[in-house]
C-alpha cells in the first residue's frame, strides 16, 4: 500500500505500511496467527469471538473528540465496520465487525484525522483518561487535560513502553473525587499549592491500583509532584514496573502485583532513586492555555419544547453548569456506549451549531458536549431528538455500563449486553426514574475480569456459568455497595449468584427495598453497609432457582439467544498477548524487520533498510536474553 498523504507523520505511515506487509504476510502464510496477533494488539486490533472478525480501539485521550475526528470515526464505521460506534469505559471509541485486510486503509483514514489505535490494546499503556469535565468543572482545581495529553504523547510509541510485563493505565482526576483514579496503575489528582505567595500546581500520585477479578484500590505514593516533574515521575514508575514487573506469569504481571509484593515502602524508596536517576533527562514543558473561551456559533433560540415535560425533564437531568458562567455541560444518553454513524454526524453538526465544536467521551459511555448557553437547549434537545438521542437521565440508575461480553469477547461468558438492554428497556417502560434511585449504578461484565468495572457499581454483576438441575445456565455474581469517592474506592461485596434471568426481578426488589427502607438522606452504599450482607442475600434467596426446563425453557437461555447455553465457543483472552511467550515475540519482531529491511533494499531506502536490520539484530539478541532471564529496553544494553 501507498501512503501519499502528506499530513502524516512519517512515523506514523511507516507504522501502517508495516501493518499492510504483516497482513499480506499472514494472508500468505508467512507469519503465524499468533506472532500476528501480538502485532496487532499493539496496534489496538483485537480478535473477535468470532472466526475472521477485528474489533479495532481508537485511543482518544481524555476522550476528547472534535467534530471532524467524530465525523471521520463515522465514516469509518461505515466504510469498516457495522456502522456503529461504541464508546468505552477509558473514554474511547471502538469499531467491531472489522475485516483485517480493511485495516491499513481504516488506519490511514483515522491518522488523516490525527487520530490512532496504536497501544489501545496488548500490553502497553492504555488510552490516559479524565475526567470529562476537565477545564469546564466548577470543583476542579485546575484543568488537567493539557497534562493527560501531555503524558499521552509522551508515553505513545515510547520504546519503554513497547512491551510492558502487562497493561498500564494512567487516570487524572480534577479534584480528589473524580477520574476513577484510585483504580488506575497511576492516579493524579490536581493539587494546588502555595508557596511564598504563588500558586504551585501539582498531582498527589496513587499507584497501583486495577479492577479485574483481583481488584486493589491505588495508595498514596507521594502526596504532591509539581506538575513540572509529571513527565519525569511516570517515566520511574513505569521503569520500576518495566524491572520488577512478572513478564513469566501474566496473572501475576500488573503493577498492582509489584506493589504487592515488594510493599509500598520499598517501591517509594525504588521511585525515589529512580525518579533522581532521571535528573539529567529533558522533558519538554507542558503548555497551558488558561481559560480558553472557545468560540461559540450565533444561533436562533427555540421555544417549541418549552412546556414539554420531556424537554424539561432532560434539561434537569443532563445539563450542569460549568465554572464559566453562561455555559453548561450537556450530556448525551446513549445505549450501552452505541450510537450509528448517522447520529455521529448529527452530534458533530449539534456541536459546531451550538458549542464548540468538540465532544467528550465520559468513562460511563455517554457523550457530553460543553460550552452550551442556556439559550440554545431547546434548539440542541430538538436536533438530539430528530436523531433519536434525547434521553434523559445520565449517571443515573438507568444509565447501565455493560462491556462487549459474549456478544463479541472471547472470554465472555455472559451475553452482559443483552442483559443490559433488557434493563434499561425494562426501566423505561415502568417508569423507573426517581431521584432517590439516582445514586445508584449498575455496571455488568460479561465475566470476572470487569472491563464494565461492575466492582465500583452500587450494584455489579459478573457473568458465570452454573448447572441448575442438571442444566448449563447462565449466570452471575452480584455485588454490592461498590463505589468511588473522594474517600477512595471501595470494591463491592459479593452477596450471592443468581440467574441470569432472574436478575430483572433481583434488581426491581434491590430498588424496591431500598425505597421502602432507607433512612433519610441514606445512599445506597451507606445502606447496604447497615442493613449487612445477609439482609440482602435472604431478600434474594427464592431467586436463586429455576422452574424446570419443560415448563420454562427460556430460563436457561441467555438474554438475546433461543440457543442452549453453552461455553463452547469460548476462547483465549487476547489482552496479555505479549506476555505469553517473550522469545516468540522477539523473534517475531526480529523477522519482521529483516522482511521490512529487504523490502526498504529493493527501493533502494537505504537508510530504513539499515534501521531494520539493526531492529532485527536487537530483537534477536533480546530473544537469546530472554533465555538467561534478562529483558533490557534499551537497544544498546541488548547489543
Ligand atoms: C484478562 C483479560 C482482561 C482483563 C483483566 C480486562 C480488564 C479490564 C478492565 C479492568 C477494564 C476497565 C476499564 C478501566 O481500566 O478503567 C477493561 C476495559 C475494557 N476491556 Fe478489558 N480486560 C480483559 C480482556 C478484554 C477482552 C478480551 C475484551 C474484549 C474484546 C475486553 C474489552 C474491554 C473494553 C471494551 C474495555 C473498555 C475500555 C477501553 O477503552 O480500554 N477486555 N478491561
Ligand atoms: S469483562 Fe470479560 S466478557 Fe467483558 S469484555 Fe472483559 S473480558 Fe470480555
Amino acid at each position: 500500500m501507498d501512503i501519499k498523504t502528506l499530513n502524516i507523520p512519517p512515523e506514523v505511515k511507516r507504522e501502517i505500511e508495516e501493518f499492510a506487509a504483516e497482513v499480506e504476510r499472514l494472508n500468505r502464510g508467512e507469519v503465524s496467527a499468533d506472532d500476528f496477533k501480538r502485532f496487532r494488539l499493539q496496534q489496538g486490533i483485537y480478535g473477535q469471538r468470532q472466526d475472521g472478525e477485528q474489533m479495532v480501539r481508537t485511543k482518544l485521550p481524555f476522550g476528547r473528540v472534535s467534530a471532524d475526528q467524530l465525523g471521520c470515526l463515522a465514516d469509518f464505521a461505515d466504510k469498516y465496520s457495522n456502522g456503529i460506534l461504541h464508546v468505552t469505559t477509558r473514554q474511547d471509541i471502538q469499531f467491531h465487525f472489522v475485516k483485517i485486510s480493511d485495516v491499513p486503509k481504516g488506519l490511514q483514514d483515522l491518522a488523516e484525522y490525527a487520530l490512532t489505535t496504536r497501544e489501545a490494546c496488548g500490553n502497553t499503556v492504555r488510552n490516559v483518561t479524565a475526567c470529562h469535565k476537565s477545564g469546564t468543572c466548577a470543583n476542579e482545581s485546575f484543568d488537567v487535560s493539557p497534562y493527560a495529553g501531555a503524558v499521552s504523547r509522551f508515553l505513545l510509541r515510547h520504546p519503554l513502553t513497547q512491551n510492558m510485563p502487562r497493561k498500564f493505565k494512567i487516570g487524572f482526576g480534577g479534584c480528589n473525587g473524580c477520574g476513577l483514579t484510585a483504580i488506575n496503575d497511576i492516579g493524579l489528582n490536581a493539587v494546588v499549592r502555595r508557596e511564598n505567595g504563588k500558586e504551585i500546581r501539582g498531582f498527589k500520585v496513587l499507584i497501583g491500583g486495577g479492577l479485574g477479578s483481583y481488584p486493589q484500590a491505588a495508595q498514596l505514593l507521594a502526596e504532591f509532584v509539581p506538575v513540572k516533574d509529571l513527565l519525569r515521575m511516570c517515566e520511574a514508575i513505569v521503569r520500576i514496573f518495566e524491572q520488577y514487573g512478572d513478564k513469566k506469569n501474566r496473572n501475576k504481571a500488573r503493577f498492582k502485583f509489584v506493589l504487592q509484593k515488594l510493599g509500598l515502602e520499598k517501591l517509594k524508596e525504588l521511585y525515589e532513586k529512580e525518579f533522581a536517576s532521571l535528573s539529567g533527562a529533558a522533558y519538554s514543558e507542558i503548555k497551558v492555555q488558561e481559560d480558553r473561551m472557545p468560540d461559540v456559533s450565533k444561533f436562533t433560540p427555540n421555544h417549541a419544547f418549552d412546556s414539554d415535560p420531556e424537554f424539561i425533564n432532560w434539561k434537569s437531568r443532563n445539563t450542569c453548569k460549568q465554572k464559566q458562567s453562561g455555559f453548561y455541560n450537556t450530556q448525551i444518553k446513549l445505549s450501552l456506549g452505541d450510537l450509528t454513524s448517522a447520529q455521529a454526524r448529527g452530534v458533530c453538526q449539534i456541536a459546531s451549531a451550538y458549542a464548540a465544536g468538540y465532544m467528550v467521551n465520559t468513562v460511563n459511555q455517554n457523550i457530553m458536549i460543553p460550552w452550551v448557553k442556556e439559550e440554545a437547549f431547546g434548539s440542541l434537545f430538538g436536533k438530539l431528538k430528530e436523531i433519536g438521542l434525547h434521553k434523559s437521565g445520565t449517571e443515573q440508575l438507568r444509565d447501565i455500563t455493560s462491556c462487549p461480553g459474549s456478544e463479541t469477547c472471547n472470554l465472555g461468558i455472559t451475553a452482559s449486553r443483552g442483559l443490559a438492554r433488557h434493563l434499561s428497556e425494562e426501566m423505561e417502560k415502568n417508569h423507573t426514574a426517581s431521584p432517590e434511585l439516582d445514586g445508584i449504578s449498575i455496571k455488568i461484565s460479561g465475566c470476572p475480569n470487569s472491563c464494565a468495572q461492575h466492582h465500583i457499581a452500587s450494584i455489579g454483576f459478573h457473568g458465570a456459568a452454573k448447572k441448575v438441575n442438571g442444566i448449563l445456565t447462565p449466570f452471575y455474581e452480584l455485588m454490592l455497595g461498590g463505589n468511588i469517592s473522594e474517600a477512595g474506592a471501595m470494591f463491592g461485596t459479593t452477596v450471592t449468584k443468581l440467574p441470569a434471568k432472574n436478575i430483572p426481578a433481583a434488581v426491581k426488589r434491590l430498588t424496591e427495598n431500598y425505597q421502602q427502607e432507607k433512612m433519610a438522606g441514606e445512599s445506597f452504599v451507606d445502606f447496604f453497609a447497615r442493613k449487612g450482607k445477609m439482609h440482602f442475600a435472604a431478600l434474594l434467596d427464592d431467586l436463586k432457582y429455576l422452574p424446570d426446563i419443560e415448563k420454562s425453557p427460556h430460563s436457561y437461555t441467555d438474554f438475546g439467544s433461543d440457543k442452549k447455553f453453552s461455553l463452547e465457543d469460548r476462547g483465549q483472552g487476547e489482552c496479555a498477548g505479549a506476555v505469553t511467550d517473550m522469545i516468540q515475540d522477539h523473534l517475531a519482531v526480529a523477522e519482521r524487520s529483516l522482511f521490512q529491511g529487504k523490502l526498504a533494499l529493493e527501493k533502494a531506502a537505504f537508510a530504513e533498510a539499515v534501521r531494520q536490520a539493526n531492529r532485527s539484530v536487537v530483537a534477536s539478541g533480546r530473544a537469546l536474553l530472554v533465555t538467561e532471564g534478562i529483558d533490557f529496553t534499551d537497544d544498546t544494553e541488548s547489543l
